[in-house]
C-alpha cells in the first residue's frame, strides 16, 4: 500500500475510463471530474451498498432526495454564510491561493480550522518565517482571510439586484433537516428513525490538489439519526461501531488503513465528533465524519422558519427537539480509497507484469468479461454472444474480441473485473467454457448449464 503513489491512480483513471478531467478539452476545469464509462458503475456500486446497507437493513431508516437549490434563509439557519469558510493566503510572488491551515500543518503546527481570522492570523505571523510557497518556493505571503465556501447561484434573480442570494447547497443533510417534518407527518415513524439521503453538495474550496479527494462539485451520502435527547453517546457510539464494520465487512477495507481521528476542539453545540480516515497514498485522511449534533439544527431551522420541528414522545409523554447523531460520507473519497486499497503492480512467474484492481467483486464495475477465443471465427463469436447476453440481464458484463486473449485479460485486471469466461472449441464440442479468476489467474472449465449458479456463488 506505502508504494503506491497517486500518479499511477491518476493515470489508471485516465487511461481505463474511471475519471477526466472536466470539460478537458476546454483546457478543464479546476477541482471539477467526471466519472467515466468503469468510474460510473463504479460510483453506483459504491451508492448502492451504502444505501443498502441502511435504507434497506434498518426498519426504522428511509431515504430522500431534496433539491439542491434551498431558500437562502437555509445557510443563515445552519450557520453557514457566518462560518463556513477556509482561512486563505495568497503568494505575493506566483499567485497561488493557499489554505493558511494546510501550510501551517506543513511546518508541523496545526491551526484550528474554527479560528477566527485575527487568531490564524496571529498563528501564521509567527511562523511565516519556516513557511514556503508549494509552487514556487517563494515566501512572501499576504495577510490570511476567511473564505466562504458557499458557491452562489443567480437561481430566480433576473435583475441581479436580489440581496438574498440562492446557493448551490454546501452539505446535504439540510435538505434531510428541512424535511424533518415532513417526512414525520406523512410516516409513521417515531424515534429513533433516520433519513438519508445521497446527492451532489457544492464548496468553493481553496486548495483541491489531492484528484478526487478534495473538489468543488462531489457526492455525499449522509444519514441523520433522529433521537432522544438522552441517547446522543449510546447512539453516537453505536453508529461508530456499525460505520466502520461497514468499511471492512462490505467494502473489504484492510484494518490497518483505517483509523479514528477524535475532534480535539469541538463545535459549541455538539457532544462528540470523530472522523474515519484512510491510509491515501498522500497520508492518513478523513473519509467519513460521525457527529453527535444535539438539537442544533432542527433548533435553528424552528428558529428561523418560525416552524415548530419539536416531537411528542407519547412514551415519555414529553415534547422536545430530537438530537442528532449524522455519519456523512463522501463518493468521490470512498471511490479513491477503493482504488488506492485495490491497486497492485505484480511480477508474474514468466516475469512478465501486470497492473490489477483487487476491488471486491460487489463494487467491481464489470464483474464478467466474455471472450470468443478468435475473432474471425463466427460459430465462436455466435456462442460467446449467446452466452454474453444471458449473462448481462444479472451482471454488469463486457464483450471483448479485440487483440489475444493475454492482453484482453490484462484490460480487464486493470478494472478490477473479477471474471473472465474465454469460449473456445471445447465450448462448441464439450458445452465446456474457462472461467478465469482475477486474483490467481487460475482457471476452471465450467459447463455452460452450469455458469449462472456458478458465477452466483462466486459474485452474489
Ligand atoms: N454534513 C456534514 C458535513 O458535510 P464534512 O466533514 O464537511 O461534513 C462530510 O463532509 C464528508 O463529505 C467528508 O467526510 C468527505 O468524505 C466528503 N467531502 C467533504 N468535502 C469534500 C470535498 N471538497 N470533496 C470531496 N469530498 C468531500
Amino acid at each position: 500500500m506505502s508504494e503506491i503513489n497517486l500518479d499511477s491512480l491518476v493515470s489508471l483513471c485516465k487511461r481505463r475510463g474511471f475519471i477526466y478531467q472536466s470539460s478537458e478539452i476546454y483546457g478543464g476545469l479546476a477541482a471539477i471530474y467526471d466519472y467515466g464509462p468503469y468510474g460510473v458503475e463504479l460510483a453506483n456500486n459504491i451508492k448502492q451498498l451504502w444505501w443498502k446497507d441502511l435504507v434497506y437493513q434498518y426498519d426504522n431508516i428511509v431515504g430522500l432526495d431534496s433539491a439542491i437549490f434551498m431558500h437562502p434563509k437555509v445557510w443563515q439557519a445552519s450557520g453557514h454564510i457566518a462560518n463556513f469558510s477556509d482561512p486563505l493566503v495568497e503568494c505575493r510572488h506566483c499567485h497561488s491561493r493557499l489554505r493558511a491551515d494546510e501550510l501551517l500543518a506543513q511546518v508541523g503546527v496545526k491551526a484550528d480550522e474554527t479560528m477566527s481570522e485575527a487568531s490564524i492570523n496571529q498563528l501564521f505571523d509567527d511562523y511565516r518565517h519556516l513557511i514556503v510557497c508549494p509552487d514556487c518556493g517563494q515566501q512572501d505571503f499576504t495577510a490570511v482571510r476567511r473564505f466562504n465556501l458557499l458557491i452562489q447561484s443567480n437561481l430566480g434573480d433576473f435583475t441581479g439586484s436580489r440581496s438574498e442570494p440562492v446557493y448551490l447547497r454546501g452539505e446535504t443533510c439540510q435538505g434531510i433537516y428541512v424535511n424533518y417534518k415532513n417526512i414525520m407527518d406523512s410516516t409513521r415513524l417515531q424515534l429513533p428513525f433516520g433519513i438519508a439521503q445521497i446527492g451532489k453538495a457544492f464548496r468553493n474550496e481553496i486548495t483541491a490538489r489531492q484528484f478526487i479527494f478534495r473538489t468543488r462539485e462531489f457526492e455525499q451520502m449522509e444519514l441523520q439519526y433522529f433521537i432522544r435527547p438522552t441517547e446522543d453517546l449510546e447512539e453516537f457510539n453505536r453508529w461508530q461501531e456499525r460505520r466502520w464494520n461497514y468499511y471492512i465487512h462490505n467494502l473489504g477495507i484492510n484494518p490497518s488503513n483505517l483509523q479514528w481521528h477524535e475532534h480535539e476542539k469541538l463545535a459549541f453545540y455538539a457532544k462528540a465528533a470523530v472522523d474515519i480516515e484512510y491510509k491515501f497514498p498522500f497520508g492518513f485522511q478523513e473519509i467519513e465524519g460521525i457527529h453527535a449534533r444535539g438539537n442544533y439544527d432542527l433548533s435553528q431551522h424552528q428558529k428561523f422558519s418560525g416552524v415548530k420541528l419539536d416531537y411528542y414522545d407519547p412514551v415519555a409523554d414529553e415534547t422536545f427537539i430530537p438530537h442528532i447523531v449524522e455519519a456523512s460520507s463522501g463518493v468521490g473519497r470512498v471511490f479513491l480509497m477503493l482504488l488506492a486499497e485495490a491497486y497492485c503492480e505484480e511480477v508474474l512467474p514468466d516475469g512478465g507484469t501486470r497492473t490489477v484492481l483487487r476491488l471486491k467483486p460487489a463494487v467491481a464495475p464489470i464483474k464478467i468479461a466474455v471472450f470468443p477465443l478468435l475473432r474471425n471465427r463466427p460459430e465462436l463469436v455466435a456462442k460467446a454472444k449467446t452466452i454474453f447476453d444471458q449473462l448481462k440481464m444479472q451482471w454488469r458484463c463486457e464483450f471483448d474480441d479485440n487483440g489475444n486473449i493475454g492482453k484482453r485479460y490484462r484490460r480487464q485486471d486493470e478494472i478490477g473485473t473479477p471474471y473472465s469466461i474465454t469460449v473456445d472449441f471445447d465450448t462448441l464440442d464439450k458445452n465446456l467454457v474457462t472461467v478465469r479468476d482475477r486474483d490467481s489467474m487460475k482457471q476452471e472449465s465450467v459447463n455452460v448449464n452450469e455458469l449462472v449458479a456458478y458465477l452466483s456463488s462466486k459474485l452474489n
